[in-house]
């Protein structure tokens, strides 16, 4: 005979096949074992605690509960689709082990409640153990780059039009910063993650005297959550785990398009190794970065999970709704996808090669020294405005004959300005421009340098 389900009693027809397999979760929340166990034990030892069950129920409950867990583990665990979601599967499956002492793990609490706090450790975990490591991984990779690369001369676009030359240290070291702010916004998120709903029940709390402090302290958690109501409907921490996921992932896919671009024989500037690109079907000279464009492509999934998540909680009443149970979609989507992209990616970057030579080539084309003669102009009392224009018709002249500045003589500068001394060539030129930012935080390589300074101290 089929079991009959918890909440069965109040039914007069037992659920049809379709709505069975329509509301069931357990297919995609089965990876919340792992919490729901250990929110289980920290809830039936506090039971015990405060005498409202017995220590030797208290103690069967978590011997099943434990064995429950090594079945799953060891692939032993008979999963049925009938119980609908992972905590009436670890429920049922407790009750079949330790029979009476099983029936008593639920006092005090709501799956509502349970839910909350299973995907609460779900989500403190992502943030510990993947986000916030393998943004740590990824950035290492870039600042090792960066410090390889700081006399490496490279343009930098805006409008993707030549615009400055940069050490190739600090077009990477850009990256870092994005990144580091990523790992910040997860860890600010961290913090109203890191609250215990457990205790709150359906929605109204419990009229037994439980003691959610114990139960709060022993998962670890900061403090426990103020208002039943709230804690039981809120999934504020899994949209705001996905807006950091998304921004992360637009990082991600900047990055990936530059790579990609960089690569192209056009630009030539990187060799991205063999190991980390694939080929074509039909042309066989093809080497693709296919992995970066799947970086980029897969972006779209971590943006879909966040205005998933965010159309699925706009219309809700308060508080719980069944609705909220696709959560989990979302949340694994992003955090799936997020992980491996992140994962592939520092490994690129460690496998990625810049090709000097034609960096630097690429920089002696496009008047990317005109900045630093309207600068120079500028030392030498032209107000800045004028400068520009100096240097604009100077540029014109130049370029009508396919000449750069620093190819012009001293004459042809009079002609346009009579500032201009023999000591302008130490100026000209990409490699002269670089070695002369002095601003705090500029592209050269001086700066690179200290930047790589304070990388290394702050991720020791
Ligand atoms: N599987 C449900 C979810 O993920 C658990 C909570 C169900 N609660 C309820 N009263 N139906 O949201």
């Amino acid at each position: 005979m089929k079991e009959q389900k918890s909440w069965q009693a109040r039914f007069s027809q037992a659920a049809d096949a379709l709505t069975e397999r329509y509301v069931e979760s357990l297919s995609f929340d089965q990876r919340l074992w792992k919490y729901d166990i250990a929110g289980s034990i920290a809830h039936a030892e506090m039971l015990a605690e405060v005498g409202l069950i017995g220590k030797t129920d208290c103690q069967a409950i978590k011997r099943g509960l434990r064995e429950i867990g090594s079945d799953i583990e060891a692939g032993k665990f008979k999963w049925d689709p009938a119980c609908e979601d992972i905590h009436m599967a670890v429920e049922r499956g407790l009750i079949a082990k330790v029979g009476e002492p099983g029936k008593r793990l639920h006092t005090a609490r709501s799956r509502n409640d349970q839910v909350a706090l299973d995907l609460r450790l779900y989500v403190r975990d992502a943030i510990d153990l993947d986000m916030t490591p393998l943004l740590g991984e990824l950035q290492a990779a870039l600042v090792d780059s960066a410090q390889k690369y700081a006399d490496a001369v490279m343009p930098a676009y805006t409008h993707m039009q030549r615009a400055q030359p940069v050490s190739a240290g600090a077009y990477l070291l850009a990256y870092v910063e994005q990144f580091e702010r990523d790992r910040e916004r997860f860890v600010d998120a961290r913090k109203r993650v890191d609250v215990c709903p457990l205790g709150s029940g359906a929605l109204a709390g419990s009229t037994l005297p439980i003691d959610r402090e114990v139960v709060a302290k022993r998962m670890g958690f900061a403090t426990i959550s103020r208002n039943s109501i709230d804690a039981t409907g809120d999934r504020d921490f899994i949209g705001e785990f996905l807006a950091a996921a998304a921004l992360c992932a637009c990082h991600l896919s900047r990055l990936a398009e530059d790579l990609i671009l960089y690569m192209s024989q056009e630009f030539g500037f990187v060799t991205i190794a063999d190991a980390f690109c694939t080929g074509s079907s039909m042309m066989p000279q093809k080497k693709n970065p296919d992995v970066m464009e799947l970086v980029r492509g897969k972006t779209a999934r971590v943006y879909a999970a966040l205005f998933g998540m965010l159309t699925l909680t706009k219309g809700l009443p308060m508080a719980y709704n069944r609705d909220l149970q696709e959560d989990k979609i979302h949340l694994f989507s992003a955090h799936d996808t997020l992980k491996a992209s992140l994962e592939i990616t520092a490994a690129v970057i460690r496998n990625t090669t810049f090709n000097v030579d034609r960096l630097l080539a690429a920089t002696d084309k496009g008047f990317m020294d005109a900045t630093i003669l309207a600068e120079y102009l500028v030392s030498k009392g032209v107000p800045f405005r004028q400068a520009h224009q100096h240097v604009g018709a100077l540029v014109a002249y130049a370029e009508k004959d396919g000449r750069e500045l620093a190819g012009l003589t001293l004459d042809e500068f009079a002609r346009v300005c009579d500032r201009i001394g023999s000591d302008v060539y130490e100026y000209l030129g990409p490699a002269n421009v670089v070695e002369r930012y002095r601003s705090a935080g500029n592209a050269g390589p001086e700066s690179v340098r200290e930047q790589i300074r304070f990388w290394k101290t702050k991720m020791a």
